[in-house]
């Protein structure tokens, strides 16, 4: 009999979600059924959707996340042992899944590590490559600005910004995330957006107008960076997280009459909606890591039982690059 632990929603989040909010809980897996296979996590993704989806998980259900399993039992003989998948099967360290379940098989990473598929080969880096690359539509020299620039996406797209030929400035809220972007990543500016100047460092650093932004975090960050836009400017609203700790109660300047003038393109997506394309992303950017193009960078914390503590920091902006937790 296989015990599978789990973090199951216990109190609503109200602000940060506190450590007590879910709790961790076993459960006893029954026999494998023909066609049936069992998985154990490896690596477990801690993300901002998890926070702003919360509104629509149940209290009691195990909470909603995707991790890299290996399979370890199985009777499918399509899904062997040692098989290994991303799974949404929520923060839980073991499941029982057959071929409908939802997931996908983790490629040939060519000698890259497992935790990557969470990571730069694997959601967050589907939405940097398609989010930027399909909705901004970049130009060689045009200047892109990207917010949340030291986290999984973000960082992501400033690289892959650089690589079509554009100038870059990185905006995130930490002079250790600073360092990493202008010393490695070679971004052009960095701008903290906690500084009290910060809207007149932008101006300083953009005098040729901004052409692309890639909004991470909407709220009146992203109402500044409006006001910078050029003439037929594309902005790619990937995600809202100054928002999510507070249901989104914050107040932002309006950006109508922007929009208008500078005859602005803002549109919001879903990296899902590119899912019939999901390994053309994984593999270009595979090909960019190899050719030392895209640089890539983890915080890992270590244990299934601190997977709260690593969401929480996230949220806090404790992480650097992609957040992800070793099972
Ligand atoms: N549309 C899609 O399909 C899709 C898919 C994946 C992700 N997303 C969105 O993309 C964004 C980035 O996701 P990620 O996985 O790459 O996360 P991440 O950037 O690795 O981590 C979240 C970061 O948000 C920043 N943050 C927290 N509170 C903030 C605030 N009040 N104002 C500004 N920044 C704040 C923190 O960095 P600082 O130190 O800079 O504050 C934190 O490190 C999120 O909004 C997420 O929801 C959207």
């Amino acid at each position: 009999m296989v015990k599978a632990r789990k973090f199951v929603y216990h109190s609503p989040f109200d602000g940060l979600p506190k450590e007590t909010d879910l709790k961790l809980v076993e459960e006893e897996l029954p026999p494998l059924r023909d066609g049936e296979f069992l998985t154990k996590a490896v690596f477990l993704s801690v993300d901002p959707y998890m926070r702003s989806r919360a509104p629509g998980v149940d209290l009691g259900a195990t909470y909603i996340g995707s991790q890299v399993a290996k399979v370890i039992e199985s009777k499918n003989p399509e899904h062997p042992v040692g098989e290994h998948l991303v799974g949404r099967f929520g923060w839980r360290t073991h499941t029982i899944c057959d071929s409908n379940s939802d997931f996908w098989l983790v490629p040939d990473l060519e000698g890259l590590p497992l935790s990557y598929s969470l990571g730069v080969l694997g959601m967050p880096g589907n939405t940097a490559y398609f989010g930027f690359l399909e909705i901004c539509q970049p130009k060689p020299g045009q200047t892109v600005v990207v917010t949340g620039a030291g986290g999984a996406v973000g960082s992501i797209v400033g690289q892959i910004a650089r690589i079509k030929g554009c100038t870059v400035i990185a905006i995130a809220g930490s002079e250790e995330k600073g360092k990493w972007l202008i010393g490695d990543l070679k971004f052009d500016h960095f701008l903290n957006y906690k500084d009290v100047d910060f809207e007149t460092k932008l101006e300083g650093v953009t005098p040729n107008g901004v052409d692309c932004y890639f909004d991470n975090v909407g709220g009146e960050i992203a109402s500044i960076v409006l006001t910078r836009m050029n003439e037929f400017g594309r902005i790619s609203v990937c995600g809202a997280v100054s928002g999510y700790n507070n249901d989104f109660s914050i107040k932002a300047s309006p950006i109508q009459y922007l929009m208008i003038r500078k005859q602005l393109k803002m549109e919001g997506f879903n990296v899902y909606r590119w899912q019939e394309r999901w390994f053309e992303g994984i593999s270009q950017n595979m090909k960019w890591i190899q050719e030392g193009k895209l640089q890539y960078r983890e915080t890992l914390t270590e244990g299934f039982h601190n997977m709260v503590k690593a969401f929480i920091a996230m949220l806090e902006g404790r992480n650097v690059g992609k957040a992800v937790v070793k099972a």
